[in-house]
């Protein structure tokens, strides 16, 4: 296995008091393989993959227990200087908002051919065909001509590829892509998500995609990882998912996405909001808002129970989920 996050816990410490923001999670990724995270906002996404990056504000964050196992290497116990290696090198990020995470100050051929002059000890010279060529492999138009431009000068989805192809530079075993198509246009979207999967392929990589959205996973992802509350409260091959739920908020989830099919009808949306990461409900965090909630769920929290039959490995945080996967 490529990457395998063993019950991970991180909570902030802030003034309010302690917010648990991931309680135990566990998930795996191995090579060619793409795993989606779904969740809400606040359910502790980003924090696990910054995390497993190694770029977690710390403090005010705080790993209080847990195995990051890459390459069977367990990166918690490595020293700062073995982590900045295989950042970058090993394992790269692809956040939401290329602007911010590109140098604005930097030509893009620069900063593409930083990875190769620092990382590799290519001359200069090498360093820039080397941008060109990857501004190529992410089919950036005019590649030659558009090294010499800054990221202002290119539109938000340009900047993704951008931000791809310097994810991609040093030829990573593993990516993390943070919403990266949350703040493009649909069609846009749609174009960046297809090149990052077809890359993904080509080179072979893991590839954990965080997303609110349910609708492109089906098309890229191999397994989906649901997050509730910093657990996950369903792990499943991807069809497996799309066909029935496993877990009550899965189907909330899964109910709420618009269908072409049904244009006109109202959208489902789960009632209630999450809770605080100060508070979280005893029993199975999700009980306020279940519609399927019975008094088990209000006093003992639900274990990753084993879901059969399944295609693969399949696991549900709920008591009742041989009900939701039948009802
Ligand atoms: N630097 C920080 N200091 C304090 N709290 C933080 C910090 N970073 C994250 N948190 C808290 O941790 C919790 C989980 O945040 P996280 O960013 O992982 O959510 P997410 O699932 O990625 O949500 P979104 O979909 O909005 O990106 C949130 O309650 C957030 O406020
Ligand atoms: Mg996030």
């Amino acid at each position: 296995m490529l990457l395998e996050v063993r019950d991970l816990h991180v909570e902030f410490r802030t003034r309010d008091g302690v917010a648990k923001a991931v309680n135990g999670v566990n998930y795996s990724v191995d090579a060619g393989e793409t795993l989606a995270v779904l969740g809400e906002s606040g359910s502790g996404k980003s924090v696990t993959a910054q995390t497993v990056m190694g770029i977690l504000d710390m403090p005010p964050g705080r790993i209080t227990a847990g195995e990051i196992l890459f390459q069977g290497k367990d990166l918690l116990k490595l020293k700062e200087e073995e982590r900045r290696k295989i950042r970058g090198a090993e394992m790269a990020m692809i956040f939401q908002d290329a602007l911010s995470s590109l140098n604005p100050v930097l030509s893009v051929g620069d900063q593409l051919g930083e990875m190769f002059t620092v990382h590799r000890g290519m001359s200069k010279k090498d360093a820039r065909a080397k941008a060109v060529e990857l501004m190529d492999h992410v089919r950036i138009p005019a590649a030659k001509e558009r090294v010499k431009q800054y990221p202002h000068q290119f539109s938000g989805g340009m900047r993704q590829r951008i931000m791809i192809a310097m994810a991609l530079a040093l030829e990573p075993a593993l990516i993390i892509a943070d919403e990266p198509t949350t703040a493009l246009d649909v069609t846009v979207q749609a174009q960046v998500m297809d090149l990052l999967a077809e890359l993904q392929r080509e080179y072979n990589m893991g590839l954990i995609l965080i997303t609110h959205d349910l609708g492109v996973v089906a098309d890229v992802a191999d397994r989906i990882a649901v997050m509730y509350a910093g657990r996950i409260v369903e792990s499943a091959p991807v069809h497996d998912i799309y066909k029935a739920p496993a877990h009550p908020y899965t189907r909330g989830l899964l109910d709420s996405i618009p269908r072409l099919d049904q244009k006109g009808q109202e959208l489902y949306a789960i009632k209630g909001l999450p809770p605080s990461l100060m508070h979280i409900p005893k029993g199975c965090a999700f009980h306020p808002r279940c519609p399927m909630a019975q008094d088990v769920c209000r006093t003992d929290e639900p274990p990753l129970y084993e879901v059969t039959p399944s295609d693969g490995e399949r696991g549900s945080a709920c008591h009742f989920w041989r009900e939701c996967l039948h009802g």
